[in-house]
């Protein structure tokens, strides 16, 4: 039997790119849906569009508010189990440190930071009463090597990093697997999406993540690396699957790499 056949997966980020190859993959493994994101319409056609649709569900939140999130997701799921929660959703960013509104950093952290600790808290509770459960968050290379551009969001995938490190030490004794995601460049709308310092929209792609693996090899890869329970792994091609291990054994070579770029 593999790994998701009959899993109950609570995934986050499931309207687009890497989240949407997943949940494709995940129905097609047998396993039974959550689908989390804000845009209630979308999720409901990518349920529609799943293998036996009336296996998954969805439920929109705005984590971008944790808090209500949390409240909201607790009052549609009550008691229901989760084996398997995906904390994909995400935000990126495109401006320099001079250029970028305070609130946007705090926008960043609550997307890409509180709303993984708020669903992991959610719930870790009942996963530890079971002795049973895996939580995941997708990172990024982002999250072992600052760049330009990004220092909100290498901020938040830092420090989500350093979470699920210590959610791993603290939950291990329960029977709880813990999953570090780090996908390097994707082709999806991550760029599109991603904060300007204004806090708008940057509408526009970006050649890195347009010349990136597919958002589907991504998702094939990741699950590969859930079924096998792996602590962390790193998903992508070229430089940007090779920085965290430059950055580790030659960070030198890193920093001015990253300060010419
Ligand atoms: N693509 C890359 O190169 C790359 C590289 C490294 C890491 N990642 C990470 O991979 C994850 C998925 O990104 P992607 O590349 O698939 O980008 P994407 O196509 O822009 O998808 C982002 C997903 O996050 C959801 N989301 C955004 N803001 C949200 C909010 N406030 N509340 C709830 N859901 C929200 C979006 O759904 P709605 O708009 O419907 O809310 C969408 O489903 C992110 O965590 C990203 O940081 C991506």
């Amino acid at each position: 039997m593999n790994y998701f056949q009959g899993k109950s997966v609570w995934l986050t980020g499931a309207s687009s790119g890497i989240g949407l190859a997943m949940a494709q993959q995940l129905a097609e493994a047998g396993a039974h849906l959550i689908l989390t994101s804000r845009r209630a319409d979308t999720l409901e056609q990518v349920r529609l569009s799943l293998q036996h649709p009336e296996r998954h569900q969805v439920l929109a939140l705005d984590l971008s508010q944790p808090e209500t999130a949390v409240t909201h997701a607790q009052s549609e799921l009550g008691d229901q189990v989760i084996d398997l929660l995906i904390n994909n959703a995400g935000v990126s960013q495109r401006s320099r440190i001079l250029d970028t509104d305070l609130s946007v950093y705090r926008q960043l952290m609550e997307i890409d930071y509180f709303g993984v600790v708020a669903l992991t808290k959610f719930v870790l509770p009942r996963m530890i009463e079971r002795h049973n459960g895996h939580i995941v968050t997708v990172s990024s290379v982002a999250g072992k090597v600052g760049t330009k551009l990004r220092s909100g969001y290498n901020g938040a995938k830092f420090g989500v990093i350093g979470f699920m490190d210590s959610l791993r030490a603290e939950t291990a004794e329960h029977g709880i697997a813990v999953t570090s995601i780090l996908p390097g460049f994707i082709n999806t709308q991550v760029a599109h999406n991603s904060l300007t310092g204004d806090g708008s929209a940057l509408g526009k792609p970006d050649p890195d993540n347009a010349g990136g693996i597919s958002a589907e090899e991504c998702a094939r890869l990741s699950l590969k690396a859930i079924a096998a329970q792996k602590a962390e792994v790193v998903v992508g091609s070229g430089v940007s699957k090779l920085a965290p291990f430059l950055q580790r054994f030659a960070p030198g070579i890193v920093r001015r790499m990253v300060a010419k770029r």
